[in-house]
C-alpha cells in the first residue's frame, strides 16, 4: 500500500496520530459522561470493570480499527466495498461501515447539544455569573438552561458551525497543533482543580465511592454500561479511529500509539472523577443525578475559587475545544467518503452532514423541555439516543469490526503492518482480539440486553 494517501495526505509525524486520536478520545465522554455513568452504576466496582474493559476490549479493538485504516488508507465504506470486490469479504459486510457511520452521526446529534451546554457555561463564566454561586444557585442555573430551548438552540448551532468549518478543512491540518496544546493544559487544569476540590470537598466519601469494590454492584447491565462507555470514550466502533489510522505514518507501532491514547483517556476520566465526586458528596448532590452531575457540581468549585471567574472561563473553554476535537472525528467517516467517492468538496460534504446532524439535534434539545413527555420505552429522545448508541450500536459496531479484522482480513495483510515492534506481541494482540475481546463483547452484550 502506498505511504501517501491519495487525497488527504499523511500526518507529518507519527506523534500527530497520537495527538489527533487522543483529541478524539478525550472529550465530553471523560468530563461529562464518565462521572455520571460511574455515579449511576455504583462507583468502585464499575471503575474496576471499566479499566478491564479498556484493556481487554477497548485497546485490542482500537488497535484493530487503526490497523485496518492504515492498511487500506481509505475511508471505511470504500474499503469494505473494495475488499468485497476483491472477494476478501462478502458484500454484506458493507453494512458494517454504514452502521459505524450512522452511530457516529447519531452520537453527534446529542453530543453537540451537550457541547452547547459547555458553551453556555463558558458564556456564564466569562460574564461572572458563577462567582460565589451556591449549590442551589448551580442547580437553578442548570435547570434554567434546560428550560430555555432558544438558548440551547443558539449554542448547539454555534457548536455545529464550528464542527462543520473544522471538518470542512482537511483534518490533518491544524488539528494536532490544537490538541498538542489542549491536552497538557487540560490535564494540568484538571489536576489543579481536582486537588482543590479534594481540599474543599468530602474526599473520604469520594475516594470510598470511586475505588471501593462491592460485589452487589456487579451485574451484566453494569458490565454492558462499562463496555459501552469504554467504546464511547475511546471513539471505537464508529469508524472514527479507522479514519485517523488511514492518515497514520507507517513508522509508528500501532499498539504503542493506541496504548498511549488509552492511558491518556483513562487519566483524564479519573481526574474528572476526582474533581467532581468530592463536591458531590460534600454538597449532597444526588450521585445518581445523571447528565446534570458535571454541570451542577463544577460551578460550585469556581464559586469558591479565588479568581474563579478566570479559571471557570479557561476550564469551560478547554471543555468546548475538547468536545470539538472529538466531534470532528464523528463526521470524518461520511465527509471523507463523500469527498473521496463523489469528489464533493470537503466543506460542502461537511455542510451537508452538519445540517442533517443539526436538525436531529434540535429535536434532542427539545426533549429536555417541550418534548420531555414524549417517551419511547419510557425514555425521552436524548436518553433513547444516548442509550441506544452506547449499549446497542457501539458494541455491535465494535464486535462486527473486530470480527472483520480477526476472521476475514488475511493475517498476512495485518502482519505486514507494524502493529507492534515484536512479532510475539502481534500474536498476543491477535489472540486477545479473537479469543477474549470478541467473545467477551458478545456475552456481555447478549446478557446485558436480556437483563441477566
Ligand atoms: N470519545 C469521545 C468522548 O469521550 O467525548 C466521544 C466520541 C468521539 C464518540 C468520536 C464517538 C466518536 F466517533
Amino acid at each position: 500500500m502506498p505511504e501517501s494517501r491519495c487525497l488527504q495526505g499523511i500526518w507529518s509525524s507519527p506523534w500527530i496520530f497520537i495527538f489527533a486520536a487522543s483529541g478524539s478520545a478525550v472529550g465530553l465522554g471523560n468530563i461529562w459522561k464518565f462521572p455520571y455513568v460511574l455515579g449511576q452504576n455504583g462507583g468502585g466496582a464499575f471503575l474496576t470493570i471499566y479499566c478491564l474493559c479498556l484493556l481487554l476490549v477497548g485497546l485490542p479493538v482500537l488497535v484493530a480499527e487503526v490497523a485496518l485504516g492504515r492498511t487500506v488508507r481509505s475511508n471505511p465504506i470504500d474499503t469494505v466495498n473494495d475488499l468485497s470486490e476483491r472477494r476478501v469479504v462478502h458484500p454484506a459486510w458493507v453494512f458494517v461501515p454504514w452502521l459505524a457511520g450512522i452511530t457516529g452521526f447519531l452520537i453527534l446529534t446529542f453530543y453537540s447539544v451537550i457541547a452547547g451546554w459547555s458553551i453556555a457555561y463558558l458564556d456564564r463564566a466569562v460574564s461572572g455569573e458563577l462567582v460565589g454561586i451556591t449549590q442551589a444557585g448551580a442547580s437553578n442555573m442548570f435547570n434554567g438552561l434546560l428550560a430555555a430551548p432558544t438558548e440551547m438552540l443558539l449554542w448547539h448551532s454555534v457548536f455545529m458551525a464550528l464542527v462543520v468549518l473544522t471538518v470542512g478543512q482537511s483534518v490533518t491540518r491544524g488539528l494536532s497543533t490544537i490538541v498538542r496544546i489542549l491536552l497538557p493544559v487540560l490535564i494540568v487544569a484538571l489536576l489543579l482543580l481536582a486537588s482543590y476540590s479534594m481540599v474543599i470537598g468530602n474526599t473520604h466519601a469520594a475516594l470510598d465511592f470511586m475505588f471501593r469494590w462491592a460485589w452487589q454492584d456487579v451485574t451484566f447491565e453494569v458490565v454492558l454500561s462499562a463496555v459501552g462507555l469504554a467504546l464511547f470514550s475511546l471513539s471505537v466502533g464508529m469508524g472514527a479511529m479507522f479514519a485517523y489510522g488511514a492518515y497514520m505514518s507507517k513508522r509508528m507501532s500501532i499498539a504503542r500509539a493506541c496504548s498511549i491514547v488509552v492511558g491518556v483517556d483513562l487519566l483524564v476520566a479519573i481526574l474528572a472523577g476526582l474533581l467532581i465526586f468530592p463536591l458531590v458528596f460534600s454538597f449532597q448532590i444526588d450521585v445518581q443525578a445523571g447528565p446534570s452531575l458535571t454541570f451542577v457540581s463544577l460551578p460550585i468549585i469556581f464559586g469558591h475559587l479565588l479568581a474563579g471567574q478566570f479559571f471557570a472561563g479557561v476550564f469551560f473553554l478547554l471543555m468546548v475545544v475538547a468536545a470539538l476535537t472529538s466531534a470532528i472525528s464523528m463526521l470524518e467517516l461520511f465527509v471523507a467518503w463523500l469527498h473521496e467517492r463523489f469528489y464533493i468538496a470537503r466543506l460542502n460534504a461537511a455542510l451537508l452532514m452538519g445540517v442533517a446532524v443539526w436538525s436531529v439535534g434540535v429535536a434532542v434539545l427539545l426533549s429536555f423541555n417541550h418534548w420531555d413527555s414524549k417517551l419511547v420505552f419510557g425514555l425521552n429522545l436524548f436518553e433513547l439516543l444516548d442509550q441506544f448508541t452506547s449499549l446497542v450500536l457501539l458494541p455491535m459496531g465494535a464486535i462486527l469490526l473486530s470480527v472483520l479484522v480477526a476472521w476475514f482480513i488475511p493475517r498476512s495483510m495485518l502482519q505486514n503492518e507494524m502493529i507492534t515492534k515484536r512479532a510475539s506481541h502481534f500474536q498476543w494482540w491477535y489472540n486477545t482480539l479473537k479469543y477474549i475481546s470478541i467473545p467477551a463483547m458478545i456475552v456481555i452484550v447478549v446478557a446485558g440486553w436480556i437483563g441477566v
